[in-house]
């Protein structure tokens, strides 16, 4: 078992910076997602921390240890890829068992592991079957294994169940947290699924172009984003954002936006000029006759245990996730209510948040 820790790491590839200063520790035993857009630098970063990439500035610390010039076959590390080829011609414990045998570990031990590995996976009534013709989901269990069964100081996994089908991913997202919950191996796990983050991972780091946008636990990235950004790529639908032009000031704990007074998180932003939003998730917001907040109904998509109704307001489209048994007609004018105690403020130019009393209790919490 080990923590990893990055310190300032960059890679560039001639001009363009695929990794910029990025800093984080993974404890040991945590399970950290590496969530980000397709390009925004997570399998670079991921192969640094492998030893299969030199980074062109910035450090690896494996327990303690400086590795950033260690080669791979040095850092005791899995590395479990999207496409992890099996040996077509071995069957399941031979696949499983060779990197045993090629580290010359005995017979009789690699069968020990072999079999313990398999246990922990509930493979063990495959081991004897050919790769072959095994399924997507048995396949990647087999992959894991021959990570497992070296017993690495950590894992490295890229968007692993990448291949699986829809119910395949669903069952391995939920086998994955269940196994890491057995063995508490230190994990970084590259997604660019939300979903699979938030399901598996002690701690989520949000990347966009290189940067790491916002580095927390999945309820604090969820309910306190960093930015707009993060805001936008996280939650399904993503946060609403309303803007509005205020000289919002420290203190503020109402905005003006459009006719209405919103009451906020107390501003803790000395003073905020040009245009700002407010971040409301689609939960937090409630249909009112009485509020000033106002919107014609523009559609509804039915989820059966609530639905996801869409506004258009005159800051924009808003969608708010309510009962489904409400029931509304296109056009129809609605108010809307906003759980004060649950919205963000986001400046628009730099894209980042606000700080509120919302924010400040994160930093303490
Ligand atoms: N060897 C390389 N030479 C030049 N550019 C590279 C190289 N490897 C990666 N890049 C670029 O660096 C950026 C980050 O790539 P990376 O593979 O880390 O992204 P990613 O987040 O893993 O994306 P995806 O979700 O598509 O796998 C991309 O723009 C990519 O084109
Ligand atoms: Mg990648």
């Amino acid at each position: 078992m080990a923590e990893i820790r990055i310190e300032n790491l960059r890679k560039q590839f001639g001009s363009f910076a695929a990794v910029e200063d990025s800093s984080f520790t993974v404890h040991d035993g945590e399970f950290l997602a590496l969530l980000g857009p397709s390009g925004c630098g997570k399998t670079t970063t991921l192969r640094m921390i492998a030893g299969l990439e030199l980074p062109t500035s910035g450090k690896i610390y494996l327990d303690g240890e400086d590795v950033t010039f260690n080669r791979a076959s040095a850092r005791d590390i899995a590395f479990v890829f999207q496409l992890f080829a099996l040996y077509p011609h071995m069957n399941v414990r031979r696949n499983i068992g060779f990197p045993l045998l090629s580290q010359g570990v005995p017979k009789a031990e690699t069968r020990a592991r072999v079999e313990e590995t398999a246990r922990l996976l509930q493979i063990s009534h495959i081991l004897d079957r050919s790769v072959s013709g095994l399924a997507g989901g048995d396949r990647q269990r087999v992959a894991l294994g021959r990570a497992i069964v070296r017993r690495p100081k950590c894992f490295l996994m890229d968007e692993p169940l990448g291949t699986l089908d829809a119910e395949f991913r669903e069952v391995m997202v939920h086998e994955l947290r269940e196994l890491h919950n057995r063995i508490h191996a230190t994990t970084v796990y590259v997604t660019h699924d939300q979903h699979e983050a938030m399901a598996m991972a002690d701690k989520i780091a949000v990347m966009n172009h290189g940067v790491i946008e916002q580095y927390g636990t999945p309820q604090e990235i969820y309910s306190r984003p960093a930015s707009m950004y993060v805001a936008d790529f996280i939650g399904s639908p993503p946060m609403n954002f309303l803007r509005f032009t205020s000289g919002l000031k420290n203190g503020a704990t109402a905005v003006r936006v459009g006719e209405a007074e919103i009451v906020v998180p107390e501003v803790r932003a000395d003073k905020q000029e040009g245009e700002v939003a407010l971040g409301v998730r689609p939960e937090h917001i409630r249909f009112n006759d009485a509020s000033r907040l106002r919107g014609a109904i523009y559609g509804s998509e039915y989820l059966g245990t609530n639905q996801i109704v869409s506004v258009e307001t005159m800051q924009g489209m808003v969608k708010a996730r309510v009962s489904s048994d409400q029931t509304f007609r296109i056009g129809e004018t609605v108010g809307l209510d906003l759980a004060s105690e649950k919205l963000a403020l986001f400046d628009c130019v730099s894209g980042k948040a606000i700080p509120s009393s919302l924010y400040q209790e994160a930093r303490h919490g």
